[in-house]
């Protein structure tokens, strides 16, 4: 072993060691290891924190505990669980990747890592992830705790244009042959519980004898709110007693296939509306990670549901089967709220 091997077997030692004391074993995709469970939440956690996740975690397990229960499940029915969570890509990409364990894998959740690196929504780090603690083979990761703990631990500059390469190449060299799983998920608890990114506890960080970022202050890289780029949306919601009309979007922008009511964006009554029994005009704001929105909806009341011509994909949906369908949260809440 030569002394760079040593420094780095130090590093996954001290990370292990800190790991088995102070680990978060309650998180609820550390419970009944599966390459599917740790498929899910990784997922899931790719662009939404961890407090965020655990609810809508519980409950997609509750209902599609494995890959049998979800083999026969339709793209609607994911993105119905997929609401308030964001990201709706990532939904659509588990619809995908189970009709390809389906179809390809006799529906057995494939083992090798250039297997996984195929299916859509799973990269390098999610690969890894899955391999390290469902499988416990020695693969690096590098999600965004990873990269921030190494990137300080080596002093590497994340603004420099070939840091990624450089990580990932870190990442691999100081990933450990053992202790695979305890290795993945302490860097990554370290990350999110110690090595912070605003005031990093370095007190209490199990490298700070070694790292060679200690006691150093970071700057953000967060999107500023001056940053955000505002848009204007304009919806008509039409609906009798309780049922509403809603239409599938089609377009690749935020809200892929989710249903929405009609886009009323060039802000012209639509043919298809009749006139309504009574109309009432809400105004509200709603943030994205990259934009905020400002929407504005007309609701329309109707005594009864009325057919409409249009080729645009639509149904009515009454208020009780909306749990069926992946609704952006906004516009879930108006529906609840309403009637
Ligand atoms: N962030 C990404 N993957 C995670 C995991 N498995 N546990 C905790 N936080 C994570």
């Amino acid at each position: 072993m030569n002394n760079l091997d040593h420094i780095n077997k130090n590093f996954s030692q001290k990370i292990i060691e800190w790991y088995l004391i102070n680990g978060r074993d309650d998180l609820p995709w550390r419970k009944k290891i599966s390459p599917y469970r740790v498929w899910i939440s990784e997922i899931m956690l790719q662009q939404t924190q961890v407090k965020t996740v655990i609810p809508f975690f519980k409950k997609f397990i509750q209902k599609y505990p494995n890959l049998k229960s979800i083999a026969s499940a339709s793209e609607d029915d994911i993105l119905a669980m997929w609401t308030g969570l964001g990201f709706y890509r990532r939904a659509k990409n588990i619809y995908k990747t189970k009709e390809i364990i389906k179809r390809e894998y006799g529906n057995r959740f494939p083992k090798e890592f250039n297997e996984l690196l195929m299916l859509p929504g799973i990269g390098r780090s999610t690969a890894g992830a899955i391999m390290s603690i469902a499988l416990r083979k020695p693969y690096p990761i590098l999600d965004a705790n990873v990269k921030r703990v190494i990137s300080r631990y080596k002093n590497v500059n994340l603004k420099k244009k070939n840091s990624t390469k450089n990580l990932w190449f870190l990442s691999e060299v100081l990933t450990p042959e053992e202790k695979i799983f305890e290795y993945t998920q302490g860097i990554m608890d370290l990350g999110a519980t110690k090595c912070i990114a605003r005031n990093p506890d370095c007190e209490e960080c199990p490298l700070v004898n070694s790292c060679q970022g200690a006691f150093k202050t970071f700057e953000l890289n967060n999107i500023s709110k001056k940053d955000k780029s505002k848009k204007k949306i304009f919806f008509t919601l039409a609906h009798s007693n309780e049922s509403f009309l809603l239409f599938k979007k089609n377009e690749k922008t935020f809200w892929e296939s989710l249903w929405v009511p009609y886009d009323n964006q060039d802000q012209k009554k639509s043919n298809f509306f009749k006139e309504p029994l009574k109309s009432e005009t809400k105004n509200f704001n709603h943030a994205l990670s990259h934009m905020d929105l400002d929407i504005t909806i007309e609701i329309f009341d109707y005594k009864t549901p009325f057919k409409i011509e249009t080729n645009l994909e639509h149904r009515w949906v009454n208020k009780n089967q909306i749990d069926k369908f992946g609704l952006p949260k906004p516009i879930k809440t108006i529906i609840e709220n309403y009637v």
